[in-house]
């Protein structure tokens, strides 16, 4: 198996390792740089579980390779917080009861940041669609919706 030396800049650090050609970027997250905020849910491209933003980009990062995200900058659940200080996506999630068994929210949550700093003031149709690949067996998508609400709100007022 041909091995490759990569650096991967997660959540603002330097991660390098040798890998192998087909470890998934998801792999990379929780095995080798130990955040496993980002869930495996089916491993098929379904569930959204696995949600990472890529250069800001929502992708499923067990359908990425991790040799692909080489030099490239990953984001995670782990990276929203800032100082301290949880991110407007968190806190809309934790005010707005947008999760139950808290199994899809990173990767609902990266989905909806990414939305949110693309456009400030979703429709709640967009909304949908943009966490249309998202799946959650919980919460019926009510309050995930009201959660991205009022993190848009807060991100306007902050703005
Ligand atoms: S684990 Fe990646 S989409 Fe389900
Ligand atoms: S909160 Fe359980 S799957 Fe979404």
């Amino acid at each position: 198996m041909a091995m490759h030396e990569i650096t991967i800049h997660v959540n603002g650090e330097e991660r390098a390792a040798e890998v192998e050609s087909r470890l998934l970027l998801v792999h990379f997250l929780r095995e080798v740089a130990g955040l496993t905020g980002t869930h495996i849910g089916c491993d098929t491209t379904h569930c959204g579980a696995c949600t990472v933003l890529l250069d800001g980009k929502p992708v499923k990062s067990c359908t990425v390779l991790a040799v692909q995200a080489d030099g490239h900058e990953i984001t995670t659940v782990e990276g929203l917080e800032k100082d301290g200080e949880l991110h407007p996506i968190q806190e809309g999630f934790h005010q707005e009861h947008g999760l139950q068994c808290g199994y899809c929210t990173p990767g609902m949550m990266l989905t909806s940041a990414a939305l949110l700093a693309e456009n400030p003031d979703p429709s709640e149709a967009e909304i949908r669609h943009a966490i249309s690949g998202n799946l959650c067996r919980c919460t019926g998508y009510v309050n995930i919706v009201k959660s991205v609400q009022h993190a848009a709100a807060k991100l306007r007022e902050a703005s």
